[in-house]
């Protein structure tokens, strides 16, 4: 009773309520296809994500880790007309299949692909007066987690939401030996939070068709 249990339900909850549509799959398919790694949201998490993004009414999200643009078509659904989101991507071979999913959904008007580490590009979208955002997804290499919630409460206002992914890691989140780079990014990552006042924060523990996990998610008080 675990991981097929789990990829089973998970398959039931996507027919029946989450409906998937075919911009979506053919997103997972090229992105397949061109060999990258199957590491996009769940669909359920990728309709929690534009859920999300439909409650707090966001006009402008940013988002930290593209792959191949599946969480981003999401997300930019959720958006209000007139919203525009921003994802960063360090692999150019990852930003250009996301190009390409994001046209084939129609939203790729309303999406800025920057290409580059995500620590180079986050102090140029301050200067270049991008901000704030009303809801940032953040779901790149997890040991820079302490230095992106950082940038996300500075790119953030009253009101905003923030979501991190993978932040339980099969309960390997417990281990407090510092040998996995992911598991100390994320452990910093929450002392960090839990010293911010303007943080107001929770984590939901997951099972789905990536196994075990979570997400952590911040409202900006
Ligand atoms: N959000 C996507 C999955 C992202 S996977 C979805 O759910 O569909 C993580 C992505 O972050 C990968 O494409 C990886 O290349 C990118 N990444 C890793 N380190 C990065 C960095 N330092 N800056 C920007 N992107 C990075
Ligand atoms: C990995 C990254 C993710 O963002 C994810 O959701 C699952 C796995 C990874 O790097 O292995
Ligand atoms: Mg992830």
């Amino acid at each position: 009773m675990k991981q097929d249990q789990w990829t089973a339900v998970d398959r039931y909850i996507t027919d029946t309520l989450v409906k998937q549509d075919d911009s979506l799959r053919a997103a997972l398919k090229r992105s397949e296809e061109a060999g990258l790694p199957s590491i996009s949201v769940s669909p359920g998490q990728g309709k929690l994500l534009m859920q999300l993004a439909m409650i707090r009414g966001a006009k402008s999200i940013l988002e930290i880790g593209t792959l191949g643009g599946y969480s981003t078509i999401w997300l930019a659904r959720g958006m209000g007309s007139g919203g525009r989101l921003i994802t960063l991507e360090a692999e150019s071979r990852h930003a250009e299949v996301a190009r390409r999913n994001l046209d084939a959904a129609g939203v790729g008007s309303v999406v800025e692909i920057v290409l580059g580490s995500a620590l180079q590009s986050l102090p140029k979208l301050e200067k270049q007066g991008h901000v704030p955002f009303d809801l940032i997804f953040v779901d790149a290499d997890k040991s820079s987690l302490p230095e992106y919630f950082t940038w996300s409460m500075k790119l953030s206002k009253p009101g905003s939401v923030i979501v991190v992914d993978n932040v339980v890691r099969k309960g390997e989140v417990l281990d407090t030996s510092g040998r996995d780079a992911s598991v100390a990014g994320v452990r910093r990552m929450n002392e960090l939070i839990a010293a911010e006042e303007r943080a107001c924060a929770t984590t939901i523990q997951t099972v789905s068709l990536k196994g075990y996990d979570g997400f952590t998610m911040i409202v900006v008080k």
